[in-house]
């Protein structure tokens, strides 16, 4: 099959890959030229575990190239996957859909022959509908274009595994020659026996900002129960683990800490409440204003307890802080909950050293005044605290005791509870960790 795959960022840059190792012959279209360029070449513009061997593969075996061009892609492509940004808009809480109409009003006057345009970008709830209508207006008369929804699922650090194999497939559709054209293109993840739910468009739309909606508000749920723990002298992690024993609760997205960013959830959860007002259903999500407004404080308590840790006053503190992605395996930084913590500590005069394995370039260009390290050891060089923000598992391995020699104060903060946190304390570092007792 002939596909393409318009906007390649964190999304459609993977699932361009993924799309040619099953076989289909893809374009990927952007219109940044510069990401283009790169990808063309077997290089991937952000840090994605396994995609650059995925990309390399395929682009040897002919499968797959790029293009800046709209037009080639119109001419190209029986299925044309949507996969621009929906980011948070300038001046509201909804989604900013410029750059999805903008893909259809610069695809459809192009089109020669009948095609799928299939969504997967995190859309409000009728868009494909309208898409639809704007397609059929702007195509060549008698050039049948139909519109499909097929949300993604993948997760930043297991993009491949989670494109290549994914826990369940959504379409949404208005036809069953469109369902089978989907059928087609995901015939290796169907043959896998893979759960495949068929519906509608708006409610394939609707499954994806649900997903998104329920994962922010199990977050949120036990960071504020780490509130209550901390009030109490309680302790949130074998709390968090014997609710997770619980199969009707899970122990996954249950883990406590610093609260969720990134790209997706954030905004999400707010473009879902923005579209449910609109709708006239806004009390029915009320529910997730608190959800916000839980993980919207996270960095502040975390940095309240920064500041107890240093008897009241981060003014001329110097403080090492590890990570600045929004989550492990990532060089993501938007709204990333690490780096507002790290621009929060400065502003409450810390002089803060930022360390992240694979995003200090990303974050340098966001808060340019902070200063970062690509050293873990050099960002431990006369710390009188360290604040963990991001969960990579190297620091999970760094050894407490020889650090003793880097630090001026041997004081950590555990802000995402994945420390080994009794292995600290008998090394001799004071800690304290998000929803756990002090000692
Ligand atoms: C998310 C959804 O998981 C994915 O299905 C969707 O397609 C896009 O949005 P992603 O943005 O890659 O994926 O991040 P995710 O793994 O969901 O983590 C989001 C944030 O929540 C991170 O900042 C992470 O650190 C935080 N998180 C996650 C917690 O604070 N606690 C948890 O228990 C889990």
């Amino acid at each position: 099959m002939r596909i393409t795959v318009i906007g390649t960022g964190y999304l459609g840059a993977v699932h361009a890959a993924g799309m040619a190792s099953f076989g289909h012959d893809v374009m990927g279209v952007d219109v940044d030229a510069a990401k283009i360029d790169q990808l063309s070449r077997g290089l991937t513009p952000f840090f994605e575990p396994g995609l650059q061997d995925l990309l390399r593969e395929n682009i040897a075996a002919g499968r797959l190239k790029f293009s800046t061009s709209l037009e080639e892609a119109a001419g190209f492509g029986d299925v044309h996957f949507i996969c621009v940004g929906t980011p948070q808009s300038p001046n509201s809480t909804a989604a900013d859909m410029r750059f999805v109409d903008a893909v259809v009003q610069g695809l459809a006057p192009h089109l020669k022959k009948p095609c799928l345009l299939v969504g997967k970008s995190t859309v409000p709830v009728g868009t494909a509908a309208r898409l639809s209508e704007m397609a059929a207006r702007l195509a060549p008369s008698g050039t049948q274009v139909n519109v499909a929804w097929n949300p993604e699922f993948l997760r930043e650090g297991f993009a491949v595994e989670d494109t290549l194999h994914p826990d369940r497939l959504v379409i949404g559709v208005t036809s069953a020659d469109d369902e089978s054209i989907l059928r087609d293109v995901y015939a290796p993840v169907l043959a896998a026996g893979t759960p495949f739910i068929s519906t509608d468009l708006a409610t394939a739309e609707l499954v994806k900002v649900s997903a998104n909606a329920f994962l922010a508000t199990k977050i949120s749920f036990i960071n504020a129960i780490a509130d209550i723990c901390e009030a109490a002298g309680a302790d949130i992690m074998p709390l968090a683990a014997a609710l997770g024993h619980d199969s009707r609760i899970g122990s996954r997205f249950l883990a406590p800490g610093v609260g969720f960013g990134g790209g997706c959830l954030p905004k999400d959860i707010r473009a879902f409440m923005a579209r449910a007002e609109e709708l006239g259903v806004g009390e029915s999500l009320d529910f997730l204003k608190s959800v916000d407004r839980i993980n919207v404080s996270r960095p502040a308590s975390a940095v309240d307890l920064a500041r107890d840790m240093l008897g009241g006053s981060l003014m001329n503190r110097r403080v090492a802080v590890l990570g600045a992605a929004f989550k492990p395996n990532s060089d993501d930084v938007r709204d990333s909950q690490a780096l507002k913590v790290a621009k929060a500590l400065q502003a409450q005069g810390a002089h803060v050293r930022v360390h992240d394995p694979e995003a200090v370039d990303n974050a340098r260009a966001v808060y340019p005044t902070l200063n970062y390290t690509h050293e873990a050891d050099k960002a431990f060089e006369g710390a009188e605290l360290t604040v963990h923000l991001t969960e990579w598992s190297q620091y999970r391995q760094l050894d407490p005791t020889r650090l003793l020699g880097l630090v001026t104060s041997p004081r950590i903060l555990d802000a995402r509870n994945t420390l080994d946190i009794d292995h600290w304390r008998s090394a001799g570092w004071t800690v304290r960790a998000m929803g756990r007792p002090s000692r």
